[in-house]
């Protein structure tokens, strides 16, 4: 009886443990965010600090720290797709994704620092 209790309270910690390390590592990225690069697709091709098919979205962000309208044209850039900027690899059109959730994704990539991971 004893023992199975303390191996149900073990049992209760430890996956309390894994249940938190798993937030603080989700809680990285806001929610509302991640879901907006899923289900766009954004994070096959984009790391947060790390380049994959396009360039990563802190060194964007260190591109037009000093664009004071770069969010304006990055939604146009988005939605058509296009190349030349970072590379010969084209970026494809984007035309699924709403206005509102390109505005809040675009800000947030654009406060990106190599530091803020
Ligand atoms: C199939 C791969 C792919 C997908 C999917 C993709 N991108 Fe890109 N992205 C690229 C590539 C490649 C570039 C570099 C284009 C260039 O050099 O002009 C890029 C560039 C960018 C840039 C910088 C543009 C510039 O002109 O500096 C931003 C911002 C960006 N992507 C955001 C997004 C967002 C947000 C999404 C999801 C809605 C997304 N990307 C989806 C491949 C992709």
């Amino acid at each position: 009886m004893d023992i199975s209790i303390s191996r149900l309270l073990i049992t209760a910690l430890t996956s309390g443990g894994v249940f938190l390390a798993l937030q603080c590592f989700a809680a990285d990225t806001p929610a509302n965010i991640q879901r907006v690069l899923d289900t766009n697709n954004c994070s096959a091709c984009h790391g947060k600090t790390e380049p994959v098919v396009g360039p990563a979205f802190n060194a964007v962000a260190a591109k037009y720290a000093n664009t004071p309208d770069a969010a304006d044209r990055l939604v146009g850039k988005v939605r058509s797709g296009g190349s030349g900027v970072w590379g010969q690899v084209a970026m494809p059109p984007n035309p699924g994704i709403t206005d509102a959730d390109l505005r809040t994704v675009l800000a947030w990539i654009l406060k990106q620092t190599p530091g803020h991971q």
